[in-house]
């Protein structure tokens, strides 16, 4: 028995030492993970300001060396933030897999294509991209024209009235533009802010950019019973059940007016994306599903206005704090438009290439966009170091802060961006946007400064920005609006062109 017990006690420790020498060697494998499966998760700031400012902190620690490497949870991220590592990656088609983080979108947004990958991208993209030709381009011109004289009808009462938040009304109007040029479908977001939609579409970018940076809840199921998944879920089914109807009701329209010859052309409904897209056949000549459809409509709806709606709102905040910019512009404006306040048409935004540049020089200061990803799909050298397939790169907001292609980087400068300027500049060096952007920008920039002066209430180190999904001010952008010496006088009608006619303010 005791002889039993002594084996028995043996065996105890023997195995007790085996478990902590198996430990500690595992330990020491992955220490250079931090922590083993969580990565440097723990490290990181829950809060998305916070983040941000991290992620700031860290390329300016490592700015000398060509990257830095985070493991977020078990997967490895290079970030990258000069522009020759960049090259390395977006050059080659090879990498042109969308990272890991992209799978939480994938709920909303299906893989259409922002989230898609390899042949479906490329075949989706072939389809798409005729679909942004000219003349579509100019009916969304009439929306974005609309859109506008109800911002600024809403701005006038507000000016001379002290500062003003106008974030929302900014990021309202570019939701109303979209929702109209995307689906066809007015929401009227400018004046009914209660939309259970608009609401939906921000908890779930709010949702998902949470759930990226907490590897704990990527397990669908901790999620769903500890995260946020249920809000998610219920956020889920409002947004696709709105476009899902957009969707419907618009093929039985298309198919209604195609099967009447004799419709009034008077009462056809201005062309949408979603219309093109009903349309669009691949090289075979097959339609897309419905299924296909929605999620490009759902990409589309959230790619395309928090973008713009923060572009937008950081242009106004630097042209309020830089009044020889903002000068300038009213300048050039002056010269295409003398006192007229007609609605803007295709020439006129050719014209305006100050704006442009004011408009980019915002984008590389505060690119709407602050960090991408792809997944590198062969092993590559990128600089010095090898990386193997299938680790992770982050490209950043820093890349626009170069000092070697934007001197003086935080310097708000937008005779950086005249043609002229950029001659011998590294193609990489910044991060191209959409022509839907510029446009949709010029027209609500241009109708705002022709109406107004901005004064900008904050200094730039009191903006707290938020690099979320999307690049946003934390506290808003506040303002004060004084009118110009002219003001319009509107007439509304959903189904004509807007037009202008200018009075006299006689409040001056
Ligand atoms: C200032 C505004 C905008 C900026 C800075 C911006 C920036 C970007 C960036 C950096 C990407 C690459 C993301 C990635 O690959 O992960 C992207 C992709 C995309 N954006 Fe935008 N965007 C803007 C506005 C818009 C608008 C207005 C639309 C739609 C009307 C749009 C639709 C898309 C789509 C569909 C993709 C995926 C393209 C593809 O992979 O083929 N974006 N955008």
């Amino acid at each position: 028995m005791v002889a039993f017990i002594g084996v028995y006690t043996f065996g105890f420790v023997a195995a007790t030492v085996c478990v902590i020498l198996l430990t500690y060697i595992t330990y020491e494998l992955l220490k250079t993970y931090l922590y083993p499966f969580i990565g440097n998760a723990l490290q990181l700031k829950s809060n998305a300001g916070d983040f941000f400012c991290q992620v700031v902190g860290y390329t300016k620690e490592f700015w000398n060396s060509p990257l830095f490497k985070l493991w977020i949870g078990p997967v490895p991220f290079l970030i990258l933030y000069h522009a020759e590592t960049i090259e390395t990656v977006l050059s080659n088609p090879v990498h042109m897999d969308k990272a890991y983080a992209y799978k939480f979108l994938h709920p909303w947004l299906g893989t259409g294509l922002l989230t898609s990958t390899g042949d479906k991208w490329r075949r989706r993209r072939k389809m798409l991209t005729p679909t942004f030709h000219f003349s579509i381009l100019t009916e969304f011109l009439e929306v974005m024209n609309e859109q506008a004289e109800v911002l600024i009808e809403k701005f006038e009462k507000q000016a001379g009235k002290g500062p003003l938040n106008c974030f929302n009304h900014i990021t309202l109007c570019a939701l109303d533009i979209i929702c109209e040029t995307a689906m066809g479908k007015k929401i009227y977001a400018q004046s009914n802010h209660d939309s259970e939609y608009v609401h939906s579409v921000y908890r779930m970018s709010d949702i998902i950019t949470r759930r990226q940076r907490m590897p704990w809840y990527w397990p669908d199921f901790v999620y769903n019973y500890f995260g946020e998944g249920r809000e998610h879920n219920r956020s889920l089914k409002i947004l696709h059940s709105f476009t899902e109807s957009v969707i419907n009701e618009r093929a039985e329209y298309i198919t209604y007016v195609e099967s009447d010859s004799e419709s009034d052309q008077g009462m056809r409904k201005r062309r949408a994306f979603l219309d093109m897209l009903l349309k669009a056949t691949d090289e075979d000549g097959k339609k897309l599903t419905h299924k296909d459809i929605q999620e490009e409509v759902d990409t589309f709806m959230f790619e395309g206005h928090d973008t713009t709606a923060a572009a937008m709102n950081w242009a106004i905040h630097l042209l309020g704090s830089h009044p020889e910019v903002q000068k300038k512009a009213q300048q050039e404006l002056f010269e295409v438009f003398s006192e007229s306040e007609r609605p803007i048409n295709t020439e006129d935004l050719k014209k305006l290439r100050y704006l442009e540049c004011v408009i980019k020089e915002s984008l590389r200061l505060f690119p709407s966009v602050p960090f991408f990803a792809r997944t590198i799909c062969e092993n590559t050298q990128i600089n010095v170091y090898k990386v193997p397939k299938g680790a992770n790169v982050i490209i950043t907001y820093a890349l626009h802060r170069d000092p070697r292609f934007f001197p003086d980087p935080e310097e708000f400068r937008p005779e950086r961006c005249l043609p002229e300027n950029c001659v011998g500049r590294h193609p990489y060096a910044f991060i191209p946007f959409s022509r839907f952007a510029i446009m949709e920008e010029k027209v609500i920039l241009a109708s705002i400064l022709r109406c107004f002066n901005i004064v900008a209430c904050q200094k730039r180190e009191n903006l707290w920005p938020l690099g979320e999904l999307v690049l946003r001010p934390e506290r808003g952008i506040w303002i004060t609006l004084e009118r110009r010496n002219y003001t319009i006088t509107h007439t509304h009608n959903d189904f004509q062109k807007c037009s202008y006619s200018v009075t006299e303010n006689t409040t001056k």
